[in-house]
């Protein structure tokens, strides 16, 4: 029986330059799906999934984050004394009662692995999960509900992944699988962004993750030695490699649809396919028959 995964850590330091200008002044993790912006949604599924403990690898000028989850009592003042008790409820930004909150920095862009190398102190020892909120999945079981399930029987590593355009492997790390059985592809190596002529496979990394706590003494030592990898960025994918033989390394299919909200197609696709989710619980037809246009 392994570990309960209690935390769950955002790399959300980076700028986000495709989506300018509504990301100069706003971080690209604020912006809206629907009516929620990215990172609540990543948020709630952490804590649909049991995490308790939630990690901000952030950046100083990315302040709105941490607002976004700490109490605002211009708003709650108010509220209380008009008595709307349901908009109360919506400030709690989708935290559980018992979340505790930590902010790191991470003060230069230095890639993925770097990223969460910089949450080690509030990870401890303990395995923990990753979310990149630029990746929504869509499923009634949450991705890391899924995936926490799955790590509760593996242990070790575990990636979401997913088959994608063999001809966009270059946006991806791709898996080198060893076999498979019941959606969980043990991987006997990684590459991360491949050209398509390289790649292994067409099976992709999305971004979910959950780690046993040695790779963050994998990625110290990597960056110690300033073994850069791909985009000369210390990447993660990198990390789980090196760990392949000392701590088992699976990937999960997950059940579920995926949007890639880190650009504009993406985002735009997911403000429909969430909002017909939406119209179809509230039993709005007209809405329905609107949106499913747009999604054909
Ligand atoms: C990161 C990872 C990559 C993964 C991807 C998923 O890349 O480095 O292995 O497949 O996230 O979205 P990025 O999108 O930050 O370039």
């Amino acid at each position: 029986m392994t570990a309960k995964i209690n935390t769950v850590v955002f790399p959300v330091a980076g700028l986000g330059t495709r989506f300018l200008p509504a990301t100069k002044a706003v971080p690209k993790e604020m912006l809206p799906v629907v009516d929620k912006p990215l990172i609540q949604w990543a948020v709630e599924e952490a804590a649909a999934a049991g995490c308790t403990r939630f990690v901000f690898v952030t950046a100083p000028e990315k302040g709105a984050i941490m607002k976004h989850f700490s109490p605002a009592p211009h708003y709650s003042d108010t509220l209380k004394a008009r008595g709307k008790t349901q908009e109360l409820e919506l400030l709690k930004a989708g935290l559980p009662e018992n979340a505790e909150l930590i902010e790191v920095h991470q003060d230069q862009p230095l890639g993925l692995g770097h990223a969460i190398w910089c949450a080690r102190e509030a990870v401890g020892q303990a395995p923990f999960a990753v979310i990149l909120p630029d990746d929504m999945v869509q499923h009634s079981v949450g991705c890391l509900s899924q995936m926490v399930s799955a790590h509760a029987r593996l242990g070790g590593n575990l990636v979401a992944v997913e088959n994608v355009p063999a001809d966009q492997t270059h946006r991806y790390g791709v898996l080198d699988p060893a076999g498979e059985a019941d959606g969980l592809i043990e991987i006997k190596a990684l590459i991360e962004k491949p050209a398509p002529a390289e790649a292994p496979s067409t099976l992709a990394i999305i971004g979910r993750y959950i780690f046993d706590s040695e790779i963050m003494n994998t990625l110290s030592r990597a960056i110690a030695a300033e073994e850069t990898g791909a985009g000369g960025e210390f990447q993660i994918t990198d990390a789980m490699s090196q760990l392949i033989g000392q701590v088992p390394l699976h990937g999960l299919r997950f059940q579920g649809t995926r949007y890639d909200c880190g650009n504009r197609d993406g985002f735009l696709e997911a403000n429909v396919a969430f909002s017909l989710a939406q119209a179809q619980e509230s039993g709005n037809k007209s809405l329905q028959s609107k949106l499913r246009r747009l999604l054909d």
